[in-house]
């Protein structure tokens, strides 16, 4: 096979969004949307990805880092200019080049590779992915001749009135024979109405030397979605959002609103698993198979095991077992390890804390830098006191512990295996193994007391 190359451009600053953050750094389901691209390009079997860096470069670079070759385009001078900053790296190469927008973050290697085909076998020197857009505004217009062959590509700014007409859209991708890319990058000029050198003029700089020119005209619109604002970017991420729903669907999971479902593309889900509406999915979460999760639930960075149960709640950057119930309205807190068969309830935060096996924090409850052993009973309204104003400190409950409500542990504090804690107790000190242990003012009974009260008035 012959040898292939890649060039993702990704230096322009992106005006059009208003934003500090780097326009391909933009996220689309959790992604940034040139590594969209870089993921769709690396299945495409390349020798080289190059990308091009300039606004924003270290950032790019780092997000990127592994992933592709780096060229620095210092100014930016337009994506023909862009181009030629991968000269040094693969210029004298012989091998088709890809170059790819990288704020087309829908775009898929399928797509590439039809096009890849499609290029080789027309033998052209250059093809152009193209699409068919009922509104082509602020594209380049595919301009043909009278038989149909591919003349030029004329962007929304330099286009006349005639031209503006053309629905046929440039969508950004292009095939090369690598050497005549180069070749015909140094005769582009940057005489037109942006001042720049355009990537588009080699279309009709290898025509005017005899050269195959072809264009490949995608049914997907939707692919070739380019991403120059926030309007554009919320499209992305609702297309996005469907593909990545319809994947899990397909794989026997249920989602019963998938038009308010949001899971990112690192998320996996087992089988059976239902999600009810509402609910994130975010970062590295993990959720296995027979498990509901939602309404309204949120879960970042999570590993979840099977037929656990996640209603109205929200988890971060922990770990949770089989068969568990969580919520309504809990919160984890990252680093919190759950076990199989725990109960986490109604308005309880955990944070830091490991819970045993079958242990129990059913209700209004606040559980931080806690080690819980198996089968404990914490009751409602217990609080680990963690904090001094300076420093945390560790509550270690043990197995079989029953906390009885409305108590504090005052940490650095142990409760022994199968130790009792009376009902409303601050407990500064450590309790023994199969202990009662309470700690609260004994209650006083003043018989007749109101009456006195009355009688001296
Ligand atoms: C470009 C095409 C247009 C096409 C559209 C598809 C040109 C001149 N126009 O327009 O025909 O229909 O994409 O989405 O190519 N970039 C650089 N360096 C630069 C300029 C741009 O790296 O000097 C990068 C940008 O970061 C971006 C990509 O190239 O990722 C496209 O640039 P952009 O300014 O968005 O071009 P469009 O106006 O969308
Ligand atoms: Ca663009």
């Amino acid at each position: 096979m012959t040898n292939r190359f890649a060039v993702v451009l990704a230096a322009g600053q992106g005006t059009r969004m208003k934003s500090k953050l780097y326009k391909v750094l933009h996220p689309v389901c959790g992604k940034p949307m040139v590594e969209h691209v870089i993921d769709q390009v690396s299945k495409l079997n390349i020798n080289k990805a190059v990308t091009i860096i300039g606004h924003g470069a270290e950032a790019v670079e780092s997000q990127l880092k592994g992933k592709s070759s780096f060229a620095l385009q210092e100014e930016q001078l337009g994506t023909g200019h862009a181009v030629m900053q991968a000269e040094e790296l693969i210029g004298s190469e012989d091998g088709t080049t890809i170059v790819v927008c990288g704020d087309t973050p829908l775009i898929t290697a399928k797509t590439m590779e039809d096009l890849l085909q499609h290029h080789i076998d027309q033998e052209a020197k250059a093809t152009i992915l193209t699409a068919y857009a009922e509104n082509p505004f602020g594209y380049g217009r595919v301009i043909r001749s009278s038989e149909g062959n591919v003349e030029r590509i004329v962007e929304q700014k330099d286009a006349s009135a005639d031209e503006q007409k053309v629905k046929e859209i440039n969508t950004g991708v292009f095939c090369f024979d690598n050497k005549h890319l180069f070749q015909a990058l140094k005769e582009v000029s940057n005489d037109n109405a942006q001042g720049e050198y355009y990537l588009p003029d080699v279309i009709s700089i290898l025509v005017a030397k005899g050269e195959t020119v072809s264009a490949f005209q995608t049914d997907d619109i939707d692919e070739t979605l380019g991403v120059n604002d926030r309007i554009a970017l919320s499209q992305a991420e609702k297309i996005m959002k469907e593909r990545i729903n319809m994947d899990h669907m397909r794989n026997g999971v249920t989602i019963i609103d998938p038009a308010n479902t949001y899971i990112e593309q690192s998320v996996t889900i087992g089988r059976d698993t239902i999600i009810y509406p509402g609910t994130m999915l975010t970062g590295e979460t993990a959720v296995g198979e027979d498990c509901i999760i939602g309404p309204h639930s949120e879960l970042k960075d999570c590993a979840v095991g099977n037929n656990t149960v996640i209603r109205q709640s929200v988890a971060h950057n922990s770990s949770i077992g089989n068969k568990v119930n969580i919520g309504p309205f809990a919160h984890i807190r990252p680093q919190s390890d759950i076990a199989d068969e725990v109960k986490i309830g109604n308005f309880v935060e955990i944070k830091k804390a490991s819970f045993g096996k079958g242990s129990k924090a059913s209700h209004l409850s606040y559980i931080g830098d806690a080690e819980v052993g198996s089968d404990v009973n914490i009751g409602c309204g217990t609080i680990t006191v963690n904090y001094d104003g300076k420093n945390k400190f560790l509550t270690k409950i043990e197995d079989g512990v029953f906390v009885g409500c409305n108590s504090n542990l005052v940490a650095p504090v142990k409760i022994g295996k199968n130790a009792y804690i009376a009902a409303g107790s601050t407990i500064t000190e450590d309790v023994p193994e199969e202990a009662l242990s309470i700690a609260r003012a004994r209650q006083v009974n003043k018989e007749d007391y109101v009456k006195k009260l009355k009688h001296n008035q």
